[in-house]
């Protein structure tokens, strides 16, 4: 089983890598940030909850995060492994994935962080728009869709996120420098950890996590 715990302030391109990663790799992504707004969407009483902190740019609290991702990584299509992108994100929600995935058998875990400046973060967040539909993420200037407000692949609106207003994005990555960072001397410890310049063409970062990705695998196989 492959556990690619994906890192990265908000912004970085997690959620874009982690939709390339799953066609390479042949293993699920699962985001709690998509999770909630499908919560939200279908006004469940987590997305109700949830809300009220994405609203603000803070973090949902760990055990109804937790309990969320768990029952997502209990489906069949991740019986080999998943692709976590926005969790873990504090060193409470790391030990109780650690402790779910200690009774795996032998997984294998990397944890590569996509660094980049936090003004390039910003300059990410606000020109991001999202297909209702399918998801998919277009970016006014370094990706934008072939007809403007439209997605190339359903044909779709594209809508900026209720949390990329200017305010909600400074503290979220307020909130990633505060509760997240510590969380990479936690897998830098524990030797999972593996940097990567998020600061490249889309491209460019993909090849260097299928690098790492696959170097971790090949690691693993010989011990
Ligand atoms: P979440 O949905 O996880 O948001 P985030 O971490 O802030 O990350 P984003 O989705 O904003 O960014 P991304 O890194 O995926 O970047 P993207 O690929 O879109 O979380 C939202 C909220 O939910 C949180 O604030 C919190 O309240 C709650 N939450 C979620 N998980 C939680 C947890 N575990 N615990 C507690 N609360 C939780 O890319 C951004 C833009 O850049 C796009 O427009 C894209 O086209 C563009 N782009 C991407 N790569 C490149 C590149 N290489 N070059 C140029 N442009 C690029
Ligand atoms: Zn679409």
């Amino acid at each position: 089983m492959l556990f690619v715990v994906l890192m990265g302030g908000p912004g970085a391109g997690k959620g874009t890598q982690a939709r390339k990663l799953q066609e390479s790799l042949g293993i699920p992504q699962v985001a709690s940030g998509d999770l909630f707004r499908e919560h939200l969407n279908n006004e469940t009483e987590l997305g109700k909850l949830a809300h009220r902190y994405i609203d603000m740019g803070e973090l949902v609290p760990d055990d109804v995060t937790f309990e969320m991702v768990r029952e997502r990584l209990l489906y069949q299509d991740c019986a080999r492994g998943a692709i976590l992108d926005g969790f873990p994100r504090t060193t409470a929600q790391a030990e109780a994935l650690d402790s779910f995935l200690s009774e795996m058998q032998d997984p294998v875990i990397i944890a590569p962080n996509i660094h980049l400046p936090s003004e390039v973060l910003l300059r990410r967040l606000s020109g991001r728009l999202t297909c209702k539909k399918c998801g998919h993420v277009f970016h006014i200037e370094f990706g934008p869709p072939e007809v403007p407000g439209i997605c190339d692949f359903d044909g779709s609106p594209l809508y900026q996120r209720e949390d990329d207003n200017e305010q909600t994005q400074r503290r979220r990555i307020q909130v990633y420098y505060d509760q997240t960072t510590p969380l990479l001397n936690y897998y830098r410890r524990r030797e999972l950890l593996v940097e990567i310049n998020g600061d490249q063409p889309m491209e460019a970062v993909h090849r260097d996590l299928v690098e790492a990705i696959h170097n971790a695998i090949e690691v693993n196989a010989t011990n």
